[in-house]
């Protein structure tokens, strides 16, 4: 808080340019890990292939027209052929997920063997080229049976289910795996899948952009947060009990993570803004770094946030051993008072935590400005309000129109300012470790279909081969990873500005 409002100050007087120098790949540490990800419905196809199952995912985008992951980039069938060319990139790791219901189709129970085979093959293919597996359990995609049976993350039974499901997952492939991500980013996970409905199974209280089926956007939002953070810490348990001695991995949990500033200098702005870091970090972070929800959330939420007991609270301190980020834009935050008055049937996150976010610049919903400051504001946030823990970065990166170029210059300028404001954060004390751009190839992407894309290979999706072409961004990731692009000073030393942002979320 200090820092930004720091940052604030100093703009109003003067622009003040900080001093920083070009830099290489060099300049980061040399066990630090750059790579790229992908999840496994946005990547692999072959959805009822080999005795895969349905996930809530697939039942998701296949209740309207804007695509679906059923071919996707048949990852499944070209993965040889994917990671040849990461390997080819210098790609140091891949981010990927496994799909639960490829697995385990019955979500417990009896392994797929074919399933099993397809994951083993890929990490030996991976490892064969020198490239670093990072894999995460949970990316959106639950097994449609547990759904079916008991509602999945706002039952509690998941806890059980998710601990069986990362035990076989870290008993088969983590002789291999070092670096295991629990939960794709938990907190919009919980708030867009129970409080806004926009993320599968899409539940929400029916509101005036959406109308859900099922759900109560007043409760249900904390209570899948609840079962998350214990799910992550049972898993996380588990791990450390059965299998870190010999295996020596670490398992951590992710966030996205806006970069947020104050709209003015108003007190009322930077109260908001202190808050609106409670809801989105703190909601998740808190337990799992100090063993408890911010008091902020409690005050507001009141009962609908539920109560660890110590026993719980004792599971999930600590069950971190790194925070994955997931991170794109900074937004500004205005004050808009929580209205405690607000009807239950009104209640929702954004409700809840009585702010309103304001897109920086020529920002939007599906596109953003680089805002490298405010990247690295978030990682010295997060340095100093949660004792410099380990991250990873695991996802960073830039949606452009699927069709327009492979000259994708813009996301170059994009991805370089962001590993430069990296550079500053770990300079100054960041306990940084990796940095996954998303997404290695264009995907099957989870708002956007295919319409928008973000990988370093362009996917022809009309073609029937599928055929992967490198953009303009992979070659210069390339060229940075083997060290020889320099990157120059200009790209990290813009300044956040207190012109009003365009438009609002
Ligand atoms: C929700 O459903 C009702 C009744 O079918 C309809 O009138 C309304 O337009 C729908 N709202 C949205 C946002 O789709
Ligand atoms: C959501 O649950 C709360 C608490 O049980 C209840 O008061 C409220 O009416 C429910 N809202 C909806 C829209 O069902
Ligand atoms: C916003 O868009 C305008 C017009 O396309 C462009 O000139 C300007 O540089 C953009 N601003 C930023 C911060 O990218
Ligand atoms: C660098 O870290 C120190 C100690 O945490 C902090 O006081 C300072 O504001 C940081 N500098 C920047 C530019 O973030
Ligand atoms: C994509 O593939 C289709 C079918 O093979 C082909 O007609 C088209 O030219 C390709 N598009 C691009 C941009 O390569
Ligand atoms: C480094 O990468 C660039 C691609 O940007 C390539 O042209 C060059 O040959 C590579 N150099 C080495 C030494 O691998």
């Amino acid at each position: 808080m200090k820092v930004l409002s720091l940052f604030c100050i100093c703009v109003v007087i003067v622009l003040v340019t900080r001093d920083s120098n070009a830099f290489t790949r060099n300049d980061f540490p040399e066990d630090f890990l750059f790579g790229a990800a992908t999840s496994a419905y946005q990547w692999e196809g072959a959805v009822d292939e080999d005795g895969r199952t349905p996930s809530v995912w697939d039942t998701f985008s296949h209740s309207d027209n804007k695509g679906n992951g059923d071919i996707a980039c048949d990852g499944y069938h070209k993965y040889k052929e994917d990671v040849k060319l990461m390997a080819e990139m210098g790609l140091e790791a891949f981010r990927f997920s496994i799909s639960w219901s490829r697995l385990i189709p019955n979500g417990r129970g009896q392994i797929n063997p074919k399933g099993l085979l397809f994951y083993k093959n890929l990490i030996k293919e991976l490892r064969n080229h020198g490239v670093e597996p990072h894999v995460t359990l949970y990316h959106y995609d639950l097994p449609q049976v547990l759904e079916d049976e008991y509602g999945g993350w706002i039952d509690r039974k998941i806890i059980e289910d998710f601990t069986a499901f990362a035990d076989v997952c870290f008993r088969e492939f983590g002789d291999d795996v070092k670096l295991w991500t629990t939960i794709n980013e938990a907190n919009i996970f919980a708030i867009g899948a129970y409080s806004e409905g926009f993320l599968p199974p899409g539940h929400c209280s029916t509101n005036e952009f959406v109308n859900c089926s099922t759900g109560n956007s007043s409760t249900e939002p904390y209570l899948a947060g609840h079962n998350i953070l214990l799910a992550h810490a049972s898993a996380s348990k588990l791990y450390r009990l059965k299998y870190k001695s010999k295996q020596r991995g670490s398992v951590g949990l992710s966030i996205y993570a806006y970069g947020l500033v104050p709209y003015t200098e108003s007190k009322e702005d930077e109260i908001a803004t202190q808050r609106a870091k409670d809801f989105f970090y703190g909601w998740l972070l808190k337990p799992v770094v100090f063993g408890d929800y911010p008091d902020e959330m409690k005050r507001i939420l009141g009962t609908r946030l539920p109560v660890f007991s110590e026993e719980e609270t004792e599971l999930v301190k600590g069950s971190s051993d790194f925070l994955g980020i997931i991170h794109y834009t900074t937004v500004y935050i205005a004050n808009i008072a929580p209205a405690p008055s607000v009807l239950p049937s009104k209640q929702e996150f954004f409700t809840d935590m009585g702010v309103d976010t304001i897109f920086i610049g020529n920002s939007s919903f599906f596109k953003w400005d680089a805002i490298p400051w405010g990247f690295e504001g978030v990682l010295e946030y997060l340095k100093q309000s949660y004792n410099n823990p380990p991250i990873y970065i695991l996802e960073n990166g830039l949606p452009l129109e699927h069709d327009s170029t492979l000259q994708d210059t813009p996301r170059v300028e994009y991805i370089q300012s962001y590993i430069g404001a990296m550079l500053n954060a770990i300079k100054n004390g960041s306990d940084t470790r990796g940095y996954f751009f998303w997404s290695v190839i264009d995907l099957y992407e989870l708002l956007a279909g295919y319409k928008l894309s973000y990988g370093l290979y362009y996917v022809n999706f009309s073609d029937p081969g599928l055929k992967r072409s490198p953009k303009l961004s992979a070659s210069w990731y390339t060229g940075f990873l083997n060290g020889t692009i320099d990157v120059a000073p200009q790209a990290t030393t813009q300044q956040p500005s207190l012109f009003p942002g365009s438009s609002s979320l």
